[in-house]
């Protein structure tokens, strides 16, 4: 994967997104195409693609949204599917990483972190406003969790039962912060 590229996803991207998150999310758990595309139209220098020039391949994605600071961090607004062009706004000092997702041939090589540290390197010169960086994630997924905390993440908070995956038990949300 030393050539994967990080740009900024198109919406001509959105079956290849759609494509990830498939493969990175249980059913229960999975977020409409619409809302993803709706991510772009709300915010396109938040959502970033991994792609291999050469395979012509996208095999990452991360997305996210600036959130103003009196914007409440609650279940209902962290609630999947909540609407980017209702609570995004450009001046916002809060960056809340709303999806994120590598296929699964291609994980392990790096790219879920190149992918992550370039949305915090873009927000951080693009954005400078934003003093916060805020994610939730569920209690099961350990390499994201590895990840977010290598990232210097944080846990400060925790929502009983907040991911419900069809026919398997509710698992416990972790919000994390930096
Ligand atoms: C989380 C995810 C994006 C990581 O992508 P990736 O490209 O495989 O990750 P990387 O190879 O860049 O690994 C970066 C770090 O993540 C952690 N990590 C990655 N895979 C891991 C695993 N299988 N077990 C434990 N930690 C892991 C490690 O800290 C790793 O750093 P290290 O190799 O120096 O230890 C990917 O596993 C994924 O898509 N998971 C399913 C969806 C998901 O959980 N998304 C997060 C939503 S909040």
């Amino acid at each position: 994967m030393e050539k994967v590229v990080i740009r900024t996803a198109r919406h001509s991207d959105i079956d290849a997104i759609m494509n990830i998150e498939h493969e990175s999310f249980l059913p229960g758990l999975r977020e409409e195409k619409e809302l993803y595309l709706k991510r772009i139209t709300a915010f396109p220098e938040g959502f970033l693609v991994a792609e291999d020039p050469d395979l012509g391949q996208i095999g990452g994605y991360i997305c996210s949204e600036l959130w103003r600071e009196d914007q409440n961090i609650n279940a209902d607004v962290l609630a999947l599917g909540h609407d980017p062009l209702t609570v995004h706004h450009a001046d916002g000092k809060h960056l809340y990483i709303t999806s994120f997702g590598t296929l699964k041939s291609w994980r392990g090589q790096k790219v879920g972190l190149k992918l992550f540290q370039a949305l915090e390197n873009k927000i951080d010169n693009r954005f400078p406003q934003v003093v916060k960086k805020i994610l939730i994630v569920s209690e099961k997924w350990t390499a994201a969790r590895n990840l977010y905390t290598k990232q210097g993440f944080k846990e400060t908070a925790r929502i009983i039962d907040f991911f419900t995956p069809d026919d398997l038990p509710a698992e416990d949300a972790v919000i994390m912060m930096k």
